[in-house]
């Protein structure tokens, strides 16, 4: 080999070894290949750390002096308006829901409601307009929620870590479970998903006034969570919505059309068929109708038709629409 080439070849090496070590460092700088989210610790100081960052709660509400957000209650002892800090506010709300129902709600239970489903109690003066902390786009996971849980029960509560994090009852266990299947879900972006959906869902699905009217209105879907809407997709004939059943009508003369009965007269029925189109039938000429609670007219192959991200971002799309109940009562009026 010659010393040229031998030269060249240790310049290409010493070049190869530069490019490594810049593309390492600017990795290090970037924050690393880590793009999970930082571990929360199941602690107050972690549910701090989570309340005034991913949280994003601090961008509606303020903890007494600190923070100057209002579209939510203040979080502290402040004024007339909030005389407790919420730790002891949850144990108020919460005997009060004792109370009312005869059944025993601990504050814990009440703190993690507040943060799964807000629309169960709204704060009088306030609006239903909390954002369910778990599905996007906040996306707290379950860790996060217990971190939080925690922060605001030392507001002028006693810490119960036993109830938050070791041994929850059965409301705040039946919250989590929830939350993990949200987390199952590996988030997604809502944004996109309104595009998912428009592509392949709208066709027969209404939402917020527009859209087809084969399926069922999805306006104000969220209120039945995302276990019940994941299922609804992945296999949606596993449980059928009341008033959509599949059914089969055989003509006497051989001829079969299946889809959903939307209307049945005394000589005649309508069968409106997956791709909108409506037969009708006279009754006289119908050999059998068999109502099948196997099938569904909304299609099982949707979660192979779409990709896992398109899936999650569908999920996380429909996660939002929490319809306020007069546009819910708009439309049903319609
Ligand atoms: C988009 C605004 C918004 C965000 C973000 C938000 N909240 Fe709220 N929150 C509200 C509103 C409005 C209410 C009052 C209505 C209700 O009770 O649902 C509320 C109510 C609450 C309550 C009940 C208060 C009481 O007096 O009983 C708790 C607890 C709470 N939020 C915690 C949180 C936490 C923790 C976060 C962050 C993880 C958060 N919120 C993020 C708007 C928000
Ligand atoms: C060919 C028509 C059709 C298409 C396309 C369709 N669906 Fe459906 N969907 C239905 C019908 C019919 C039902 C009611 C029967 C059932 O539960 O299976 C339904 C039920 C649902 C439900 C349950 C609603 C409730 O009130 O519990 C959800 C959620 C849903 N669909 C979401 C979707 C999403 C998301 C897409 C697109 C990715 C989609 N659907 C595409 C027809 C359709």
């Amino acid at each position: 080999m010659s010393d040229s080439v031998v030269k060249a070849g240790v310049f290409l090496l010493v070049l190869l070894g530069a490019f490594l070590w810049i593309g390492k460092a600017i990795t290090d700088l970037t924050g690393g290949e880590k793009t999970a989210s930082a571990v929360v610790e199941v602690s107050p100081e972690g549910g701090e750390a989570v309340y005034w960052g991913k949280g994003r709660c601090f961008t509606c509400h303020s903890m007494g002096d600190r923070g100057s957000a209002v579209r939510g209650p203040n979080h502290g002892q402040f004024g007339e308006r909030f005389p407790l800090a919420m730790g002891e506010r949850a144990v108020e709300r919460a005997k009060a829901r004792s109370a009312k129902t005869g059944k025993e709600f601990t504050a814990v239970d009440y703190l993690v409601e507040s943060l799964s489903d807000p629309g169960v109690y709204v704060v009088t003066g306030y609006k239903n307009e909390m954002a369910v902390t778990y599905a996007p786009p906040i996306s707290l996971n379950l860790d996060e929620i217990k971190a939080v849980v925690s922060y605001l029960q030392i507001q002028g509560g006693d810490l119960d870590m036993v109830a938050i994090d070791t041994e929850p009852s059965d409301i705040t266990k039946g919250f989590y479970d929830k939350i993990g299947a949200a987390q199952a879900a590996g988030g997604g972006d809502p944004g996109k998903g309104a595009e998912v959906f428009a592509d392949n869902c709208s066709d027969c699905h209404m939402l917020n006034g527009e859209g087809g009217e084969v399926g069922p209105k999805l306006t104000g879907i969220a209120a039945k969570g995302l276990k019940h809407i994941d299922e609804s997709i992945r296999r949606p004939a596993a449980k059928v919505v009341a008033g959509f059943e599949y059914h089969e009508v055989v003509r006497k003369d051989g001829r079969k059309f299946a889809g959903l009965k939307t209307r049945d007269e005394a000589d005649e029925i309508d069968i409106t068929k997956a791709d909108g189109d409506v037969v009708t039938i006279a009754k006289a000429e119908i050999k059998e109708i068999v109502l099948d609670k196997t099938k569904t007219v909304m299609p099982s192959d949707l979660i192979e038709a779409l990709t896992v991200k398109d899936f999650q971002d569908v999920l996380s799309f429909l996660m939002l629409q929490k319809a306020p109940p007069a546009a819910q009562q708009a439309e049903k009026e319609k």
